[in-house]
Parts: structure tokens; sequence; C-alpha cells
């Protein structure tokens, strides 16, 4: 019981007091705990879901950078694991209805007391989150559950969170966001939510050199060049590689279709994910790769690519 406390005291005010604080570009208030930077306002919950979540033999967990293909990835691997029903009545297809962050929830909102939320109807689950590899729930990196990592160009990420936050205009009651070149100089110095973004990525390339069986890293700008080839490699990752009939069939096509920005772009426009938070449409703005040319100065590229160069120095298939 008495550790039980102390735990719990973790995630007290006066525990979050003791970390080290910084309010983003936009305003938001974040805390630095154990080297990666968190929104204040979701601290609770991650800390949370750290601890109290248990993770399944079976669970697909799909971890990215913000703005770096997440509602995409949630929506291919929602639709590899259940081709099988989605194909039985393509009508029935939830991805024709829904938002990919309705089928495929964060981790950091499962909450203790509410335990059920998290059940999902298909097997298996499939849970998506922005956390460290290094601060994953022990149960993910213990048990045999499958993580698949999408890593950006840090340049297009930054730029798209930079418009996410400014079009959502999440900070209301604070004074207005920074000037770009302010946001940027935090950007490269990690100061950003889950960030430093080079410690981020380079835990997860490290993770998959490790065991590649249980983590798979994989490039927005490879699944833009080739999401065919890169559906059937999840596939595969995940147990479930396409049968030839499938193949023959057409259905990787079909999902990387399903999938693609335009298609998903459409479904449920004027809906609103996490409670309210966000508008749907917000997740899809251009989804392009080096969109970042048309908001960012060829100097600030060229500072990228030397913090780059320097930070991945020891994971060459990064740079
Ligand atoms: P842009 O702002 O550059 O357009 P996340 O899903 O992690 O929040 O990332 C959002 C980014 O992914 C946005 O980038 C969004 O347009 C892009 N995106 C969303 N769905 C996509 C898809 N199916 N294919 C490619 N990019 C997609």
């Amino acid at each position: 019981k008495k550790q039980e406390k102390n735990e719990d005291d973790e995630f007290s005010e006066s525990f979050l007091q003791t970390l080290e604080q910084q309010t983003n570009w936009d305003g938001s208030p974040m805390v630095k705990y154990r080297g990666f930077w968190y929104l204040k306002r979701f601290i609770r919950q991650e800390l949370s879901s750290h601890k109290h979540f248990k993770a399944r033999d079976s669970d697909i967990i799909l971890s990215t950078l913000p703005k770096s293909g997440t509602t995409w990835l949630k929506a291919l691997a929602y639709s590899i694991v259940n081709r099988d029903t989605i194909y039985r009545d393509i009508g029935q297809n939830p991805l024709l209805t829904c938002n990919p962050h309705t089928l495929v929830p964060f981790l950091f909102m499962f909450e203790e007391n509410n335990p059920h939320e998290f059940d999902q109807p298909t097997d298996p689950r499939i849970f998506a989150t922005h956390t460290p590899f290094e601060a994953l729930a022990d149960s993910i990196r213990q048990s045999a559950c499958k993580i698949i990592y999408v890593c950006r160009n840090p340049l297009d990420q930054f730029v798209s969170i930079r418009h996410f936050l400014i079009d959502n205009k999440i900070e209301k009651d604070h004074a207005g966001p920074l000037g770009l070149d302010e946001s940027f100089d935090m950007f490269c110095e990690g100061t950003h939510p889950v960030g430093p973004f080079w410690d981020h990525m380079t835990g997860y390339w490290n993770a998959q050199l490790e065991n590649p069986r249980k983590v798979l890293f994989l490039k927005y700008e490879d699944m833009k060049e080739d999401i065919v080839f890169n559906v059937k490699k999840i596939a595969d990752f995940l147990g479930c590689p396409f049968s030839s009939e499938e193949e023959e069939r057409g259905m990787v096509e079909e999902i990387s279709e399903m999938c693609s920005f335009q298609s998903l772009k459409n479904v449920d426009r004027n809906g609103y994910s996490f409670k309210g938070i966000f508008k749907n449409s917000t997740f899809f703005r251009k989804g392009e790769v080096g969109d970042w040319s048309n908001c960012l100065t060829p100097a600030m590229a060229e500072r990228m690519k030397k913090l780059v160069e320097i930070k991945f120095q020891g994971s060459p298939g990064l740079t």
C-alpha cells in the first residue's frame, strides 16, 4: 500500500513542480520528465498509462512523433489486420465513416478507472502513442507485442505541427504564439512536445536494430514513395502477410488507396477527435514531402542539416 501511495505521488502537483518547466512556442506549458518534454496538460494521463496499461502479446503499438503520419499509420494498421472483416462487407468498412483516431485510441487516454474504454471489438488490439521508446510501459517492452514506428523529416514535421497548433488555436488563453524563428529555435534545441526529436527517433531506431521482430521502423517519405511495398512490409511484420490470392485480387492496392490522403481527408470532415479538442479536418492538411520549403528559409534547412548530422552520427540510417 505504502509503495502504491509513493508511486501515485509521482503524479501529484507537488511532484510535477519539481520537474523542469518550459512554455512551448504556442503557449502550452511543458515539463521535462526523464529527458523528454511533455505537454503538462497530458502528463498525468501519460504517466498513469505507463504504469497501469497492461499490454497483451497480441497488441500492436503504433508510435510516432506528433505530425509524422500517425493518422495514416492508424488507418493502415487497422485495415491490414481487419481486412477479412472489412472485405466481407465493404459498405460497413468503418474507415468510410470515421476518422482513424476514432478507431485506434492513444495510450495516454487509458484511464485506470475506466479500462473498458480500451476494450476493442477487434483482435488484435491496436493503440497509438507518442511516448519515447525508453518510457513505454514495461509491459509493452517486455511482452511479445509489436511496435511500428514512423519517422518523418523533422523540417516537414515542424511545419506540420506549426500549422496544426495555430489552426486549432489550442492555447486560446495565452498570448499569441511565438514567431517562426523563435519556434524553430526551440525545435532545434529539442524543446518541443516529446522532444528532443533526435532522441525520440534514435530510441526506436536502436530498438529495431536490437530486435527487428519487435520493432518496425518506417519513414514517412518511403511510404509516400511506395505505399504498396510498405503495406506488404507492415503485414509481413505483423505476421499476417498477404496471400498470393489476396495480392492477385488487388487487396494491397485497395488498402493503400483506402488509406490515402485523399480518401481519408473527406471522411467525417466536420467531426472532432479527442473529446472535442481537434477538428478531424486538421489532421489532413497537405500530406506532402518537402512542404517545409514553402515556409522555411534555406538557412533554416542548413541549420537542421548540420544538427541532424551531429545528432545522428551514431545512426547513419537516420540521416
Ligand atoms: P501535413 O501537415 O504536412 O500535411 P499526424 O497524423 O501524425 O498528426 O500527422 C499529420 C500529417 O500527416 C499532416 O501532414 C497530414 O496532412 C499528413 N497525413 C494525414 N493523413 C495522411 C495520409 N493518408 N497520407 C499521407 N499523409 C497524411
